[in-house]
C-alpha cells in the first residue's frame, strides 16, 4: 500500500469521489458539497493499493502554529486494518515539518475512539453537522512543542 499525495488528475477525481461517497452521500448531500475553500493551499493523503484509493485525509494550516485534519475516510471494506491511522500520521508528518505546533480537529462523535487511540484528546463539544451529525473538538500537541 502507498501513502502518499495524490499526483494525477484521475487520482484526484478518485480522492475526492471516495470523501463524498463516505463523508457526504449517506446524508443526501449533493456532489461538490466535499470540497470547501481551502483544497488549493491544502495538503492531500491517499492510501492506495493497486489501482484504488481506499482512504484519504487532508491538512490545512488555521495559523502558523496551528494545522488541523479534515476529511479523513476510509473505504468499508478496508477499515479497522491500519489505514487511517497512516494517513494521520502522514499528514502529523507533514503538520511537523512546516512548523505546526499543534494539530485540531473536529471529529464525528463514531470517529472519537479512532482519534483517541491515535493520542488525541477532546476539548469541547462542536457543532452539529446535517442536523445529526455530533462533532467533537480534539486537539494533539506535536513534539517540537509540548504546551497546547
Ligand atoms: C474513522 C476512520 C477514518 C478510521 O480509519 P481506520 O482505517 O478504520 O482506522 P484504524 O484501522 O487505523 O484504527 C486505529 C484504531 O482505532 C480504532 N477505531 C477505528 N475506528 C473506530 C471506530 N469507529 N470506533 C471505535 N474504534 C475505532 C481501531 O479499532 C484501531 O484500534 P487498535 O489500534 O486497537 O486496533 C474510518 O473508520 C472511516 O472512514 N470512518 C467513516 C468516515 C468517518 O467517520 N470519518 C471521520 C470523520 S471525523
Amino acid at each position: 500500500m502507498e501513502i502518499r499525495s495524490p499526483k494525477t488528475v484521475g487520482e484526484f477525481k478518485q480522492y475526492y469521489e471516495l470523501r463524498w461517497r463516505l463523508l457526504r452521500k449517506p446524508w443526501k448531500q449533493p456532489k461538490g458539497s466535499e470540497k470547501d475553500d481551502k483544497e488549493d493551499e491544502a495538503f492531500h493523503i491517499i492510501a492506495k493499493e493497486k489501482d484504488k484509493i481506499i482512504g484519504v485525509g487532508r491538512l490545512h494550516f488555521n495559523s502558523e502554529d496551528e494545522a488541523q485534519v479534515r476529511y479523513m475516510a476510509v473505504d468499508k471494506e478496508s477499515q479497522g486494518k491500519g489505514v487511517g491511522s497512516r494517513i494521520l500520521k502522514e499528514l502529523e508528518g507533514i503538520a511537523e515539518k512546516n512548523g505546526a505546533k499543534r494539530i485540531v480537529l473536529n471529529a464525528r462523535e463514531s470517529a472519537i475512539e479512532f482519534y483517541k487511540k491515535n493520542n488525541y484528546k477532546i476539548i469541547k463539544k462542536g457543532h452539529t453537522l446535517f442536523g445529526s451529525i455530533r462533532h467533537y473538538k480534539m486537539s494533539k500537541s506535536l513534539r517540537i512543542n509540548q504546551k497546547i
